[in-house]
Formats: structure tokens, C-alpha cells, sequence
């Protein structure tokens, strides 16, 4: 089994990446920061293809899958994991800085999809996972940019799910809440302690990854974690009243 991981080299991604390899897969790793790559590739053991490439750029994106497959053979699972997170008032955000976050966080996973689809249909397998967030389901003041991207991935690869049924590809949307990584603790400090705030469930790399190998391998449809997040399914509009009244404001007395 060929899985290919974007962001790989520290966080929700390294994990993805050790959770696969400890199911035997053959990894194709992919991020800027290749010496971390390559590190994670020693430690667990090597034989595993490292890509440095900035994602910024659908095409660098599109020719490190190339690479990928010349190397390892043809996707059995794309993990389309890459992303950044701006967390500032919208008036305050750097337009630029915002598009290439849309680039990396819908652009690209759509055209690596649109590359490792072809094959993957050809041989009546295959899966796609996409990491949106929680933002997709309840969005987050403060978060202009990240909030289109996630909900702009989550809708299409729920959409991509119901196209490919049938025909053996599976799609599976994992929709995390806070994860102890860099980004989610850099994330939190830019707003103010709250009671809401304090009250919401954290989670795991780990165990994250864990559930998404496993949705993988059972073909379900998504995952939400941590899981008291799953309310979000049940109640939307409970759920984004709830987040939209109570998120903590943005330090500095952002209009968030
Ligand atoms: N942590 C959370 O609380 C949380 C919650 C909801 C959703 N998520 C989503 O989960 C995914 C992983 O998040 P994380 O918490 O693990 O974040 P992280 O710790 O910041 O890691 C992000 C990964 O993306 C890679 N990356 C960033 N910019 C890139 C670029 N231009 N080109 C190539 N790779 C790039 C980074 O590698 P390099 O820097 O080496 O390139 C790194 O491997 C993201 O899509 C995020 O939106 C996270």
C-alpha cells in the first residue's frame, strides 16, 4: 500500500505518517522542511521517499506526486494534510498571505486529487483523505482565510465521496478539533482566555491519527475528534450559534 502524506514533517502529519507505517505501508512524505523528512524517514526505519517541496504551488504539488509515484508506484492512499492557519481580524489580514493559504489549503489538495483520481479509478481503488477542520462545521471568528479553506475542502470531498460511490475510491473527511501540535497551540494563544474556551475538548496527534488509519481501513466516511465535537453533525445550527457567540475574542481587542 502506497500512502502518500503532505505536511509530514512535524504534527498531525508525522503522526499519519507513523500510524501508516507501522501498518506496513510504503510512505511518500511530503513538506518544505526535508531534513525533518528525512530524519523521521531514518527513524522509522528508511526505505521512504522524502519530497521537499512548497505546496504554495499546485504545480510543485502536482510534480512531487509525480516523483512520488515514479518511485513508489501508483497512490493507494492520498493523505492531503498540509495546511497553515492565519488567526488575525479580517480588516488586519494580508490578503496575499491569505490566497496563498487558500492555495495550500484547497487548491492543492483538489489538484493532487485531480492527478491520483484517474489511476486510482482505473484500478477500482484507492482513497482520498482530506484533514479539514472543525471550522468547517462551526467556523471560528478570527479566521477569514482558514475558515473558506476548510469549509471550501470539507464540502468538496463529501461531495467527491458520493460522486465516487461504486467505484471502489473512498473519501474520507476528518474534521479535528484542537490538536496539541504547533499549530494549535499557536492558534489558541492568539485569543483571550474564556470559560467557553476552557471548556473545549483537546486532542492528540496520536490518536488522531489512529482513528483516520482506521476510517481508512473500514472505508467510513469521516472522522470528527475529538469526538464530543460530533455534536456539530447532529445540531449545525446549535452548534455555529454556540460557536459564534461564545468564541473567545482575539487578543489585542480584535473585533473578533
Ligand atoms: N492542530 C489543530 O488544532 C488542527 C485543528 C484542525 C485542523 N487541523 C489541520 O490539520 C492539518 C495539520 O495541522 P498540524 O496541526 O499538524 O499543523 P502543523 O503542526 O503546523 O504542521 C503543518 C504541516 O504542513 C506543512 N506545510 C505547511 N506549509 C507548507 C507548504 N507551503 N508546503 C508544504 N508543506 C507545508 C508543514 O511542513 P513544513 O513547514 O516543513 O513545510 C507541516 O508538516 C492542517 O491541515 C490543519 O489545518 C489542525
Amino acid at each position: 500500500m502506497h500512502v502518500v502524506v503532505t505536511g509530514a514533517s512535524v504534527g498531525i502529519g508525522e503522526a499519519f505518517a507513523r500510524e501508516f507505517k507501522k501498518r506496513g505501508a510504503t510512505l511518500s512524505l511530503i513538506a518544505r522542511r526535508k531534513d525533518k523528512l528525512a530524519a523521521l524517514a531514518q527513524e522509522l526505519g528508511g526505505d521512504i521517499t522524502v519530497i521537499g517541496a512548497d505546496l504554495v504551488d499546485p504545480k510543485a504539488a502536482q510534480a512531487a506526486l509525480v516523483q512520488a509515484e515514479s518511485e513508489r508506484g501508483p497512490v493507494d492512499v492520498l493523505v492531503n494534510n498540509a495546511g497553515v492557519q492565519i488567526i488575525a481580524p479580517a480588516a488586519e489580514t494580508d490578503p496575499d498571505a491569505g490566497e496563498d493559504l487558500l492555495d495550500l489549503n484547497v487548491a492543492t489538495p483538489l489538484r493532487l486529487i485531480r492527478h491520483a483520481l484517474p489511476s486510482m479509478l482505473a484500478r477500482g481503488s484507492g482513497t482520498i483523505v482530506n484533514v479539514a477542520s472543525m471550522a468547517a462545521l462551526s467556523p471560528v471568528p478570527g479566521m477569514l482565510y482558514y475558515n473558506a479553506s476548510k469549509g471550501g475542502l470539507a464540502n468538496a470531498s463529501e461531495a467527491l465521496r458520493g460522486e465516487l460511490w461504486g467505484t471502489g475510491v473512498n473519501v474520507v473527511t476528518v474534521y479535528p478539533g484542537p490538536v496539541h501540535t504547533d499549530m494549535g497551540t499557536k492558534g489558541i494563544a492568539k485569543y483571550e482566555q474564556s470559560p467557553a474556551a476552557g471548556l473545549a475538548p483537546w486532542g492528540t496527534s496520536d490518536e488522531l491519527a489512529r482513528l483516520v488509519v482506521r476510517a481508512v481501513e473500514l472505508r467510513q466516511a469521516r472522522v470528527i475528534y475529538p469526538r464530543a465535537y460530533s455534536v456539530s453533525l447532529l445540531f449545525p445550527n446549535l452548534s455555529r450559534w454556540f460557536s459564534l457567540k461564545f468564541a473567545p475574542r482575539l487578543k489585542g481587542g480584535g473585533p473578533a
